[in-house]
């Protein structure tokens, strides 16, 4: 890892780094590198052999696969040369011994068997785990909000922005310290979170521009129109199918010249390098949160499929990508 890296950068590489190791440690417990060497297989194909529940093993293969350990033809996955070498434990230079030893070290690594073994379908996050995780990730808005002022000028416009699944409302706070003129909307499902954000929110003498209501953005109807709707981290709580039909009923919400904001971990397929976003998705996933990240093309499909048009993506921090649509003419 490069010494030059600063600040967030530095950390989420860091983060990155972890999360590969976690899953490379979990394929070596269960044995999973072991029965690909000598059955290249599909996912459902090494689920029902090894007795795995198919979601994990779907997104553990996926996930390795991009991280460049697995290959993939005609829909069988196999070991790539690298893994062959030193994650096939029967290999004479076998080194998998070094990523399994942290397991005795760090308690975190212990107990994914079960997760991989129970039957169980996920549960969702209770009202206090998901406090947890919005108080976690709202500093993040600080750092990206400048960056979405350089890529999006409208945001310096008089703006009515909607901002839906809000958490602490963080992004609405940033926004609105940057444009005086922003008047914000957020949505929220989880009654402590919009309590906390109320709070913050008069802490911060902006209680008469920013407002929240409590509400499920999957069974909500507002008859108002904003010019700008935001959506953090928030698709990836859904599938693809509930997602399209979430953006359907939003594109009545969005003025005719206003736009849509997306940021989310996007997988992107083309780098060669390891993927936050799809390393993201596999520990979301083994921390029992159905959580499901998208790639590009997926979510100019659902852009697509709900009346919007895809108009611009960018990187903008280490693991959080924007995107920016309008309303399809
Ligand atoms: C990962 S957090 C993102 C929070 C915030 N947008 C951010 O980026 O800091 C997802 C948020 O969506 C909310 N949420 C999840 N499902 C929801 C639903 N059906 N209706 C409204 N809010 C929902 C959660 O309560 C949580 O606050």
């Amino acid at each position: 890892m490069s010494v030059k890296l600063k600040g967030v950068e530095h950390l989420f590489h860091l983060i990155e780094d972890f999360l590969e190791v976690w899953t490379i440690n979990t394929g070596l417990k269960l044995g999973i590198f072991d029965f690909l060497k000598e059955h290249p297989a599909s996912s459902t194909h090494l689920a029902e052999n090894l007795n795995y529940r198919i979601e994990l093993i779907q997104t553990w293969c996926d996930t390795m696969r991009a991280c460049g350990y697995l290959e993939k033809k005609d829909n069988k996955y196999s070991l790539t040369r690298w893994s062959k070498n030193f994650l096939w434990r029967k290999s004479t230079t076998y080194l998998g011994f070094i990523i399994q030893s942290i397991d005795t070290l760090y308690p975190p690594f212990i107990s994914h068997d079960d997760r991989f073994r129970r039957v169980k379908t996920f549960p969702s996050y209770s009202s206090q785990h998901m406090l947890d995780i919005v108080k976690t990730i709202a500093p993040i808005a600080k750092y990206v909000v400048p960056q979405l002022f350089s890529e999006a000028p409208f945001l310096k416009d008089d703006l009515n922005v909607l901002d839906v699944g809000c958490g602490l409302g963080s992004y609405l706070i940033a926004m609105a310290e940057q444009n005086p003129r922003i008047q914000g909307l957020g949505v929220d499902k989880e009654r402590i979170i919009v309590q906390r954000a109320e709070e913050l929110v008069k802490s911060k003498g902006l209680q008469e521009c920013i407002k929240f209501i409590q509400a499920d953005i999957l069974n909500f109807n507002l008859s108002e129109k904003f010019n700008c709707i935001l959506m953090s981290n928030v698709l990836q709580a859904f599938n693809i199918h509930t997602n399209i039909q979430l953006l359907s009923r939003l594109s009545s919400n969005l003025t005719e010249d206003g736009y849509l904001i997306i940021l989310e971990c996007l997988i992107d397929e083309s780098r060669a390098t390891p993927k936050y976003g799809v390393l993201f998705n596999m520990y979301l996933r083994m921390e029992s949160l159905n959580a499901q990240t998208s790639t590009l093309s997926e979510i100019k499909t659902m852009l697509e499929r709900s009346s919007f048009c895809f108009r611009s993506h960018k990187p903008i921090v280490p693991g959080l990508d924007l995107v920016i649509a309008q309303l399809a003419k």
